[in-house]
């Protein structure tokens, strides 16, 4: 090999050198690459005039043809066509032997320092400008695409509808803040990754989800299962993720706790029927009740006509006995077809509470505790106070019967009666359909009886709903209750469960009313005086005392007698007796027969008849008999001081 041939061959590899690390410098360095084949055809094409110039050098301004290039916009490829040409010519040429190896070399030398840089930094500005518009279009069209991720994804976390995403297995990939909410858990973390399986109680989901990439979307209502495995129901609409080539990649699915739905349906259906049932005892009541006045009135005919001590006198007491029952409980059934408005005062609650916990302390078996927390400054309600104390007795009554009960495992318990005031904002009042926000005034019952089980609860308030024995219980007790309640545009919430004992709250809406008479702290209101002699019969010495007391307090003369012969013999000794208050039930003479000859010595005697109310029945006879009215055990000393103002001064009547 010549001289010449190693030296060009050396010039060549620094040459190829030279170029390679120009177009490895070079913008577009890393940005393209072409198939080697392609490049050498567009070399060919566009390296032509190049190669003319080669040929003969003084034919064409290299300069110049690459500055034209360059304006034009000559592609980089090209430029990396004419490269590759290059070196081929070079090694064809040197291969041969046939050029003119320093003009070749100076003309390679001239085109790349002059045309390139040329071309170079044409083209250099012009990559820059587009990658400055590339940049900026990048830029906002990612600002936009970032704001738009963002404001979705504060939609999607921030729905109240928990929102869940799993994969095609049904492993959770995400959740939002709602969905940790519903199901009690404290991060996302702690769900991401769990199967669904996790969340549900059965195995319906995981069917739902089988069965979603066939049908696309599901929705329905499932059993949910929290954290602390308690359950609850939910409504889900579930739906398939799909790809741009409509690939199945995930599952969506959307929740809304039902649990508050359900309820509110159920209680709108509870209203319901109780309308429908009150309305169906109203319209019995009426028809029932003239035929036992029917009854009782022919019955009452008969046993005028039949001897006293006769068969046939024992069993008309009997059926009439049954009518009086009868009679109670068309006049119970009254209270729950709210037929019985009363007579409506602005009543404290503590104060019916009171009396009602006096009573009952003394009647309750020791076992039971009872106790009372009345709330200081209670707001007044408008409401008949003896429906009131009815309905916390039957309320009382039946905590006593829930823990004397035979199921009870120890017998005995705690009974508590509460009252406070209470206000009841939109939220709490969503809870019960009939109920308005505002202030209330609440009386709570509650017991560590036997408790309920969900089943009763549902029928709890349906008149002759009773789990007692046909003696102990008719099944009124509530029902007399709610009728009272809604009467009084009240409302009531039961929490119950088996063992775990029972809490009655009463809602009242508070009255803005004046009380009439007192304020709840206030001593008690003077009773009504009058004046009169009275003549007490009674065989309770200390029935008799409380009655003389009272009755002197409110300015009547009182004589007592202990039975119906020394009543007679008091009567009839030239006192002026102005009322007598007549017991029914004494030993040796009773109130019938002591009222009949008191009636033979004075036909205008005024006699009011002192009776319990188990002996009704009998204190209707004798008000047939003459009595004017009934004093009713126990005592109430307000109603009897009234019920003996309003008689003592009324007209004799001559019969
Ligand atoms: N505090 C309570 N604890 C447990 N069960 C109760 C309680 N209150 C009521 N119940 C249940 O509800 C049923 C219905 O009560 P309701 O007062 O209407 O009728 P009753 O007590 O059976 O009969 P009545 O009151 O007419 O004498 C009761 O039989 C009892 O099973
Ligand atoms: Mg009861």
């Amino acid at each position: 090999m010549s001289l010449a041939s190693s030296l060009l061959r050396k010039s060549q590899g620094s040459l190829v050198d030279l170029l390679e690390s120009r177009l490895r410098e070079s913008v577009f360095d890393n940005r393209y690459s072409l198939h080697p084949r392609r490049l050498a055809q567009l070399g060919a094409e566009q390296a032509e005039p190049f190669l003319r110039f080669l040929d003969d050098p003084t034919q064409v301004d290299p300069f110049a043809q690459g500055q034209s290039l360059a304006r034009e916009g000559l592609g980089e490829k090209t430029i990396l066509a004419i490269m590759s040409a290059l070196r081929l010519f070079c090694h064809q040429q040197l291969e041969g032997e046939t050029l003119m190896l320093s003009s070749s070399l100076d003309a390679t030398e001239l085109y790349t320092s002059r045309t390139l840089e040329g071309f170079m930094s044409a083209q250099e500005a012009l990559i820059l400008k587009d990658q400055e518009q590339l940049r900026r279009a990048l830029s906002t069209a990612l600002e936009n695409q970032s704001r738009e991720l963002l404001v979705k994804n504060h939609a999607i976390n921030t729905s109240i509808n928990g929102i869940m995403l799993t994969d095609l297995d049904g492993k959770v990939t995400w959740v939002n803040s709602s969905f940790l909410t519903l199901w009690g858990y404290a991060a996302a973390e702690d769900v991401i990754g769990s199967r669904i399986e996790t969340f549900w109680a059965g195995d319906d989901a995981r069917r739902v989800l089988d069965r979603l990439p066939a049908t696309g979307g599901w929705r329905g209502e499932l059993a949910a299962r929290r954290k602390d495995q308690s359950t609850f129901s939910v409504e889900l609409s579930a739906s398939v993720i799909r790809n741009e080539e409509g690939r199945a990649i995930g599952i969506m699915t959307s929740f809304v706790d039902a649990t508050e739905r359900k309820r509110l349906q159920a209680q709108i259906i509870q209203v319901q029927k109780m309308d429908a049932l009150g309305q169906l005892a109203g319209g019995i009541t009426h028809d029932f009740n003239n035929l036992l006045t029917a009854i009782s009135g022919y019955l009452q005919l008969l046993l005028d006509d039949v001897p006293f001590d006769s068969r046939m006198h024992q069993d008309l007491m009997q059926m009439r006995a049954a009518v009086d029952r009868g009679t109670g409980l068309t006049r119970q059934l009254r209270y729950f077809t709210r037929q019985t408005s009363g007579n409506r005062q602005v009543v404290s609650l503590n104060e019916v509470a009171r009396e009602t916990w006096e009573i009952l302390k003394r009647t309750f078996p020791p076992d039971i505790a009872i106790s009372l927390a009345l709330a200081p400054s209670l707001w007044t309600i408008e409401a008949d106070s003896n429906q009131m104390s009815q309905v916390l007795v039957n309320l009382c009554v039946n905590a006593r019967d829930a823990m004397t009960d035979a199921q009870h495992p120890r017998g005995g318990g705690r009974l508590t009666i509460e009252t406070a005031n209470v206000e009841l904002a939109e939220e709490r009042v969503g809870r019960y359909v009939t109920a308005r926000p505002g202030k209330y005034v609440a009386v709570r019952v509650r017991d560590t009886g036997i408790g309920m089980s969900p089943d009763l609860l549902d029928r709890l308030f349906v008149p002759f709903v009773t789990t007692k024995n046909v003696r102990s219980g008719t099944g009124l007790g509530l029902a007399v209750v709610y009728g009272i309640v809604t009467n009084h545009q009240g409302f009531i919430d039961v929490q119950s469960g088996v063992g775990q004992g029972t809490v009655f709250e009463i809602f009242f809406p508070m009255t803005q009313r004046e009380r009439e008479t007192r304020t709840e702290e206030a001593p008690p209101p003077a009773l009504v005086h009058g004046h009169g002699t009275i003549l007490v019969v009674d065989d309770e010495q200390q029935i008799c005392e409380i009655m003389s007391r009272v009755l002197t307090n409110c300015g009547y003369v009182v004589i007592t007698a202990g039975d119906g012969r020394e009543a007679l013999s008091k009567f009839g000794r030239g006192h002026e007796i102005d009322l007598v208050i007549l017991d029914m039930m004494m030993p040796g003479m009773g109130g019938k027969e002591c009222l009949g000859q008191l009636r033979e010595q004075d036909p205008g005697v005024r006699v009011l008849v002192a009776t319990g109310y188990t002996s009704n029945g009998s204190a209707q006879e004798l008000l047939l008999e003459g009595a004017l009215g009934i004093v009713e055990k126990p005592l109430d000393l307000k109603a009897l001081a009234e019920i003996v103002q309003k008689y003592v001064a009324l007209p004799r009547s001559s019969s």
